[in-house]
């Protein structure tokens, strides 16, 4: 039984003095490709891991919400009808909250408690599994069907209307949607989604750099606007709509900076179409040369990587045994992600971390992830 489970029930029997009426988790996300594409209207390509937000709760006949957070000590009450804007950690149920109700979901409350493994602040969204986990407890207690996509616009509106962080749809859809042992192809135009199995013999490493984004939501809408002004040029909304031939056509027509963030956004499209493809036939080898590519892309046309990232993701990709590596989430900081044989998987991490901390000074962080299935209950 996970720990994070354990604990969940062991605080909530003593709290309500009986056992919780459900357990959920809902997992954070690493992505393996396709990275400042989502805003785009493009394609991603994350797994869900086997780190998440877990509430134990049970059903109120009221509308009420009481939430025990065992990471910060604290509880929150608030009516789910007509949540209040406030500050903290608490923001984030409530924002779920305001969200399904604008969708027109009717609320009963609930009462638990609730606990997180996913590093906070890391880049592998422990805010979109807490958003994911608090709408699947709102489907427990009030009674309706689960629907993946649609809880997981649920999450993104909260994020980006309630707490205020204007993120796109990535996180929150492979929190919803993710399966064990698969990646997930995401449009994040109508939300389809494929399931992917990854290679055989291969594990996932996350290589987290001990550097954070810091003031990184400027930066993040300054990319975001950019690929608007690109997209403009080539008369659409999106780039997922510039294809790679419009672009050849007409790439001399745009400044330098334009033209290398919209080269960024239309090359990794297509490269993640094919990391997808490739993955299907299990062909690690050249699943890693696009996760490659895509970093190299990401440092020197999005600009979206700190000297760290570069730093991990260059000693990484001289290990025995890895196929590639590259930053994942936002960038600026936070983690990389390498795709690695299983059987040197330990190995790797051993030798990769002892030379990063030689090279910057600073411990790294390493997890061997297993691909898990979304938002659920236990
Ligand atoms: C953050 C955002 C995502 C996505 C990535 C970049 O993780 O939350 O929506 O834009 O950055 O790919």
């Amino acid at each position: 039984m996970s720990a994070c489970r354990e604990q969940v029930t062991g605080e909530f029997n003593r709290r309500f003095g009986e056992s919780p009426a459900f357990i959920l988790r809902a997992p954070g996300r690493v992505n393996l490709i396709g990275e400042h594409t989502d805003y785009n209207d493009g394609f991603v390509f994350p797994m869900a891991i086997d780190r998440a937000t877990w509430i134990a709760l049970r059903p109120r006949e009221d509308r009420t919400v009481h939430l025990y957070s065992m990471d910060h000590g604290k509880e929150t009450t608030f009516d789910s009808s007509r949540p209040e804007r406030g500050k903290g950690w608490q923001e984030y149920p409530k924002g779920v909250a305001w969200a399904l109700n604008e969708d027109g979901y009717d609320l009963k409350g609930w009462e638990g408690v609730t606990i997180c493994d996913v590093p906070l602040g890391a880049g592998l969204s422990s805010s979109a599994s807490f958003e994911l986990a608090v709408a699947r407890a709102f489907a427990c207690s009030s009674g309706f069907a689960w629907d993946g996509p649609r809880m997981a616009l649920a999450g993104q509106k909260a994020e980006n209307q309630w707490v205020g962080v204007n993120c796109g749809i990535m996180d929150q859809m492979i929190s919803a949607v993710g399966q064990r042992d698969h990646a997930v192809l995401i449009d994040c135009r109508d939300l389809s989604f494929r399931h992917v199995p990854l290679p055989p013999g291969t594990s996932v490493v996350v290589m987290d750099t001990a550097t954070r984004r810091g003031l990184v939501d400027s930066a993040y809408n300054e990319r975001r606007e950019q690929c608007e002004v690109a997209a403009r040029h080539f008369g659409v909304k999106v780039l997922r709509d510039v294809s790679a031939d419009d672009f050849a056509a007409r790439e001399s027509e745009l400044n330098d900076l334009t033209r290398r963030r919209a080269r960024h956004v239309i090359t990794e499209n297509a490269r993640t179409l094919r990391a997808a493809d490739v993955m299907e036939k299990g062909q690690a080898r050249s699943l890693g040369r696009l996760m490659n590519e895509s970093h190299d892309s990401l440092r020197d046309d999005f600009e979206v990587t700190n000297h760290e990232l570069n730093v991990i993701v260059d000693i990484a990709r001289d290990m025995d045994g890895c196929y590639g590596a590259r930053m994942t989430g936002a960038g600026f900081g936070g983690c990389a992600v390498a795709l690695v044989e299983r059987s040197k998987a330990k190995d790797f991490a051993g030798m990769v971390s002892r030379q990063y901390k030689d090279t910057t000074g600073r411990e790294p962080n390493f997890y061997i992830c297993r691909a898990e299935a979304g938002a659920g209950l236990e």
